[in-house]
């Protein structure tokens, strides 16, 4: 057991301080200490992107993160898209029937807001690109895709 180190972090808009172990992963404080469990713990090696959240709005694999690396610095996870109900990604998720046992779908949804940040009109072979380390068992990643340009379709005629 090492001694913890206090980090400050800002985590969905909140400031945190927190005593994390300095060999602590980021997805295990998000989940464990933090009480956000929508990141999921899958594969913990950097290969199934269920447990994607933002790192100044960068998508990161929080199992690859180690705790320490986020003092000062931004996290978004997926509890912190929706406000009062569910962002319009999510809601495409659910319209295009791209939801099935739902395991992935946080870390799709995190990878696919992340890339609408920078690119709002993706075409289908940048939404694969982009989501390439984000795998669904469920085998949706027609729907996934498909959410992803009603998405797009539907920010661009507001
Ligand atoms: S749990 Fe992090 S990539 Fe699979
Ligand atoms: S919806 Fe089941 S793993 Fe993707």
């Amino acid at each position: 057991m090492h001694d913890a180190i206090r980090i400050s972090a800002d985590i969905n808009g909140t400031a945190y301080l927190l005593d994390v172990e300095p060999t602590a992963g980021l997805l295990e404080v998000l989940r464990d200490q933090v009480g956000l469990t929508g990141a999921k713990s899958c594969c913990t090696e950097g290969e199934c992107g269920a447990c994607t959240v933002h790192l100044d709005g960068v998508p990161v694999m929080s199992c690859l993160v180690l705790a320490p690396e986020i003092d000062g610095h931004a996290v978004t996870t997926v509890e912190g898209l929706s406000g009062a109900g569910l962002s319009d990604l999510q809601e495409e998720f659910l319209n295009q029937g791209a939801v099935q046992c739902g395991f992935c779908i946080p870390g799709q949804v995190m990878a696919a807001d992340a890339l609408l940040a920078t690119n709002p009109d993706p075409s289908q072979q940048e939404i694969r690109n982009a989501m390439s380390g984000n795998l669904c068992r469920c085998g949706g990643y027609q729907r996934i895709a498909a959410a992803v340009r009603a998405t797009a379709a539907r920010r661009r005629s507001l």
